[in-house]
């Protein structure tokens, strides 16, 4: 074999590696093709072989011949697998973006604040506009905040009014916001307006409109002259800003420890106007919190002068409050982690029946 001979043995070598490459399509096979025909045992590795058969003038162009030729069939098969791989990328993420935009797609439940929070927000903001403090108060309570200094004494027959879960440290679930009225008067003193919310727990027999957790929130402002005027009005401001109508209030007389006079404030129905209705039992009124002028013991216990200050005092029931202004009939839809009761109220038309949320479907911001 002359060197005439070898460039042209290895010009078909590199056309007929050329048509291979061509044909192939995976991965390995291109591998495989390579190693037979670039490796020790291909058709390269003979011709390295056959430099002997040379004149040792020539084995150095030989040589340079064969690692040239070596060198571009190893180039023609690193672009061949870059183009093979790119291929296979391309169909791995077309597989992936492989979707039909027909299709229906998976629906998003969208809740909302839970209702008694929503409530508790509107009442939050009728009074922070009215200069109120927010307060928050533990929800395990002393016995002394919770009742003495509430004006109701170990053996007074007023504890029996509030079924108590007692702790085993003495102490107890709060039955009421009332202990924060005590809590606020010995931190801020007077004059005062300070807003309660938060949790309570009675030891009940759960049914459709009793439950051992609730939400109450306590009102108390304090000041020089402060009268039942001021507390009418006050109720009356609340209720128009939270059921967005204009509603009368009347009071009846209503028996709390810490309050004196105190009442049960009714407001005119919602629902009919006050000309009677299912729900107001026919009489036109709803009673809606209980209220009262704070006791002069009780301004005493949280260190201020009942001889320079009187105050009003109220405990509005969340609860009851998120359940008539949505139309919730069962407190139990409220409370026991119904995901029903969490549809955006906004959705709704008229007050929120648990029945009706069933059937909204999606949701909008709330
Ligand atoms: N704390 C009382 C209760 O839960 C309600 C109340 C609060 C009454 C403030 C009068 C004044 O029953």
């Amino acid at each position: 074999m002359n060197l005439e001979q070898l460039k042209k043995e290895l010009a078909e070598l590199s056309d007929e590696t050329k048509k291979a490459i061509a044909e192939i399509k995976s991965v390995d096979a291109l591998r495989s093709l390579e190693t037979k025909t670039v490796g020790k045992a291909g058709p390269i590795g003979s011709l390295l072989g056959k430099i002997r058969e040379f004149s040792p003038e020539e084995r150095g162009a030989v040589g340079q011949t064969v690692n040239l030729a070596k060198k571009e069939l190893v180039a023609m098969f690193a672009a061949a697998m870059a183009g093979i791989k790119s291929v296979a990328a391309d169909a791995e993420a077309s597989k992936a973006s492989d979707y039909d935009p027909t299709l229906p797609g998976t629906a998003v439940r969208i809740g909302c604040a839970h209702p008694v929070t929503q409530v508790q927000w509107q009442v939050e903001e009728v009074f922070q506009r009215l200069g109120f403090l927010i307060e928050t108060g533990p929800e395990m309570e002393t016995e002394y905040y919770n009742f003495e200094a509430l004006n109701i004494p170990a053996l007074h027959p007023a504890r029996d009014m509030q079924d108590t879960f007692w702790l085993e440290n003495n102490m107890v679930l709060r039955t009421h916001t009332s202990p924060v009225q005590v809590h606020a008067m010995q931190r801020h003193g007077a004059p005062l307006r300070v807003l309660a919310p938060g949790r309570c727990f009675r030891y009940e027999t759960i049914d459709a409109s009793h439950e051992n957790t609730f939400h109450q929130v306590e009102g108390l402002m304090i000041d020089k002259h402060i009268s039942i005027a001021n507390l009418i009005a006050m109720m009356k401001l609340l209720l128009q800003e939270v059921f967005h109508r204009d509603l009368k209030v009347r009071l009846r007389p209503g028996y709390f420890p810490f309050v004196e006079p105190g009442f049960e404030l009714d407001m005119s129905c919602a629902i009919c106007g006050g000309s009677g209705c299912a729900t107001c039992k026919q009489s036109g009124w709803i009673e809606i919190l209980p209220c009262g002028m704070v006791h002069p013991s009780v301004l005493r216990y949280g260190g201020i002068d009942p001889e320079k200050y009187t105050g009003f005092a109220f405990g509005l029931g969340l609860t009851r409050l998120a359940m008539m202004k949505y139309g919730v009939k069962d407190i139990r839809g409220l409370n026991g982690g119904d995901m029903r009761s969490l549809v955006p109220a906004s959705r709704l038309a008229g007050p929120v029946i648990l029945e009706k949320a069933e059937a909204v479907k999606g949701g909008s911001s709330c």
